[in-house]
């Protein structure tokens, strides 16, 4: 027996919906409680694995955490912090634990955290975030599977990321806050979620500003105080729930999305044929889907670009829409696998040099059994399973956990046949298939 996703196909997903907080927020901005030594209050808090995750990682640090999970209040007391060490089975848990490293260099001026794996993603080396710790004068060891890093003097320095990387420049930037001087971060990633761990380090009493086209400005401070900050909702989230409804041929209302923060995403949902309405200000979208959406191509890219936390399931919504769509992944090397499992479902997609779908619309896809590769395909795989004929079961059911709140509640809320339970399935997962992100 094994915990799946059951999903049967559900038509016209409709109603409203609120959004949980971002994964990609709250991770770094636990993470950067580690900067001050006090009582930290974060509200919309999301109930996810990864959230569970860090809390066992900040506690293992000598945090004093309590998640209120109910009203998804997280309070972190980070007064008791005294350990800079990140036990290997939590790392392999989680890759958002390396944003640690830059808190703990700034507190300690030591970090030892276990290398980070690859995973089904890509590589995802950390070298941006390591070449440039070097720069600002930290040394590193390899000790087995443990990377120790220490410094006698953080330096306030001008880099360069040869890649808007989102963890190289929430690393670096949480490393400099409390190092004197000004440190400078060209070419630094601006996604929504970076711009939320900036408003907490503002708040926390730290000098940053960011400068046109893509700089990070931080000027050095002496010591930071506790913070009580409410995380972005979720965007993707809202992409996803979208997405729900395109699918299905049905219209939702999201109250707390914002618009400005999925504009690529929206005028691509707009191109297709479905309608979007958008609130005062952008803070809102209802999207009412069109009966015979259009294929449309996309590429994805670094913030404001199409995001590639989206590539999934807006790659399921080509699988049953009119004529061809070419879809080019850009950011990760190897985030098209879920392809594979949406042939067993009858979609038509060639993939080319492992970075490029080319997508055919069907008249219908047909529920199996499928296994989910990471987060944001367990998404796409849900999504799939509810336009498809009959029943789809997915497997990895512990991604869906990792990356959403109580995704399938919100989607049963709004009319979709899903719920998540043992089955016993045909074969067990291939191991090589279950890799962490
Ligand atoms: C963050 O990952 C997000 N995770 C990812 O979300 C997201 O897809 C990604 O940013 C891009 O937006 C969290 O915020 C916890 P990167 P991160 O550093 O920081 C390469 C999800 O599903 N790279 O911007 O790891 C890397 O391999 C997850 O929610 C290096 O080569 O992403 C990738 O190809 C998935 N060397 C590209 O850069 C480095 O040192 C972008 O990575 C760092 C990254």
């Amino acid at each position: 027996m094994q915990e799946c996703i059951i999903v049967e196909q559900t038509h016209n997903i409709e109603g409203e919906i609120s959004l949980s907080g971002a994964k990609n927020a709250v991770l770094v901005i636990m993470a950067s409680t580690l900067l001050n030594s006090g009582k930290n209050t974060l509200r919309n808090v999301p109930n996810s694995e990864d959230v569970l995750c860090m809390i066992n990682l900040l506690e293992e640090l000598g945090a004093q955490v309590n998640f209120d999970q109910l009203n998804k209040v997280l309070e972190i007391d980070t007064s008791t912090v005294i350990n800079y060490k990140v036990s290997p089975n939590i790392m392999k848990k989680m890759r958002a634990s390396v944003l640690v490293m830059g808190p703990l260099l700034a507190r300690f001026s030591k970090t030892e955290i276990s290398l980070p794996g690859g995973c089904v993603l890509g590589k995802r080396p950390i070298n941006y975030h390591l070449d440039n710790f070097k720069k600002v004068g930290v040394t590193f060891e390899q000790s087995g599977d443990y990377l120790v890093g220490s410094t006698n003097k953080l330096l306030a320095k001008r880099l360069a990321l040869e890649y808007p990387s989102v963890g190289a420049t929430e690393n670096l930037m949480m490393s400099a806050v409390l190092t004197q001087g000004k440190t400078t971060i060209v070419n630094a990633a601006l996604e929504p979620e970076v711009l939320d761990l900036i408003e907490v380090l503002k708040r926390m009493g730290a000098k940053i500003s960011i400068l046109p086209p893509a700089t990070i400005e931080i000027e050095g401070v002496n010591t930071l105080n506790a913070v009580e900050h409410s995380i972005l909702c979720d965007r993707l989230e809202a992409g996803s729930l979208l997405l729900a409804a395109a699918i299905t041929g049905g219209n939702i209302h999201i109250p707390n999305a914002s618009a400005n923060l999925l504009d690529v995403f929206l005028m691509k949902l707009e191109e297709m044929g479905h309608s979007i309405l958008i609130g005062q200000n952008g803070q809102s979208i209802r999207l009412m889907a069109c009966k015979s959406p259009k294929a449309v191509s996309f590429k994805t890219a670094p913030y404001p670009g199409f995001p590639t936390d989206l590539q999934a399931p807006m790659l399921v919504a080509q699988t049953l829409a009119e004529g061809v769509s070419e879809i080019e992944e850009t950011v990760f090397e190897n985030r098209l696998i879920h392809i594979f499992e949406l042939q067993k479902m009858g979609a038509k997609i060639i993939l080319e040099n492992n970075n490029k779908a080319i997508i055919t619309g069907v008249k219908e896809l047909v529920g199996t059994e499928v296994v989910a590769s990471d987060i944001r395909a367990s998404c796409a795989l849900v999504l799939a399973g509810l336009a498809a004929n009959g029943k789809t079961i997915v497997k990895g059911v512990h991604h869906f956990k990792r990356g959403y709140d109580a995704l399938d509640q919100k989607l049963r809320s709004l009319g979709a046949q899903i719920k998540i339970e043992k089955q016993d399935i045909l074969q067990d997962i291939p191991k090589e298939k279950t890799l962490e992100i």
